[in-house]
């Protein structure tokens, strides 16, 4: 079971449970979360979507948010200086993350078709911009939190374990060298056909790192109580194998 779609209700400084653990009403028993946090090109979202489909559980690629949010201001012309305009402008856009039968996903903004803009290295840029801005980063909290429905929900991003969902019952920070990183963010380039340069990938890479690591609020780093696993040399499956291990242990 993997959900989507936006829940109700966007909006911010609307959560009547601001003093319960992240997401839960008074009086709901606690839905399960386990966090997957690390770096780009870790290898969490496919991970994480593997994770969601065994367990039976929603999922949430908080990522794609912020990509959502940078193509609609895009769109709007909402510049990174207007910090306030970026704010409101998370709270009214409808973002629908659809399956196809064929098990291809597919994102619409506002109903348009955005599925292959979001992926881009710009799009993934801007987003990393715009996410290092602390009224942003508030107006798309109550979003994440309304994924968190039973039966449980594997939650993707930076900052999962650490600010979202910091009650999470297993949190897993994924890494690997940033050289492996570019060169698998190469290879899947490079098998859509697309004419790339390695040396800039990780350049791109790593600059991205450093903003997401070194921004003032919410920056990338494993929770506390983070399980590290860098997977610098294992494959997907291998990644997968070690992380369903430590979730068959609590769930
Ligand atoms: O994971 P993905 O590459 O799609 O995320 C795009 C950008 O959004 C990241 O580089 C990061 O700066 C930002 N992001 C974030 N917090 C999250 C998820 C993504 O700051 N939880």
């Amino acid at each position: 079971m993997i959900s989507r779609e936006k829940p109700d209700v966007p909006g911010h400084g609307q959560d009547a449970n601001r003093t319960l653990p992240a997401g839960r009403r008074k009086g709901e028993a606690v839905v399960p979360v386990i966090t997957v946090d690390g770096p780009s090109g870790s290898g969490k979202g496919t991970v994480s979507r593997c994770l969601a489909d065994k367990l039976g559980w929603h999922f949430l690629d908080s990522g794609a948010l912020y990509r959502l949010l940078a193509c609609a201001a895009l769109r709007e012309r909402i510049t990174l200086d207007d910090e306030a305009g970026l704010a409101a402008l998370a709270g009214r856009i409808q973002g629908a993350f659809l399956q196809s039968s064929s098990g291809q996903e597919r994102v619409l903004l506002d109903g348009e078709e955005v599925t292959l803009t979001l992926r881009t290295e710009a799009c993934g840029n801007r987003a990393s911009k715009l996410a290092a801005l602390p009224r942003v980063r508030d107006a798309l909290l109550d979003w994440q939190r309304r994924y968190r429905k039973p039966p449980g929900l594997i939650a993707d991003g930076r900052d999962m374990g650490t600010v979202v969902f910091p009650d999470a019952v297993l949190k897993i920070f994924l890494t690997a060298d940033p050289e492996e990183r570019a060169q698998r963010r190469y290879n899947q380039l490079k098998s859509l056909g697309k004419n790339v340069n390695l040396g800039d990938i990780l350049e791109e890479v790593k600059q991205r790192d450093r903003r997401d690591r070194m921004r003032v609020i919410a920056p990338l780093a494993p929770a506390e109580d983070a399980v590290i696993i860098d997977n610098s040399d294992l494959d997907i499956d291998g990644t997968l194998r070690v992380v369903l291990d430590r979730a068959r242990r609590i769930v």
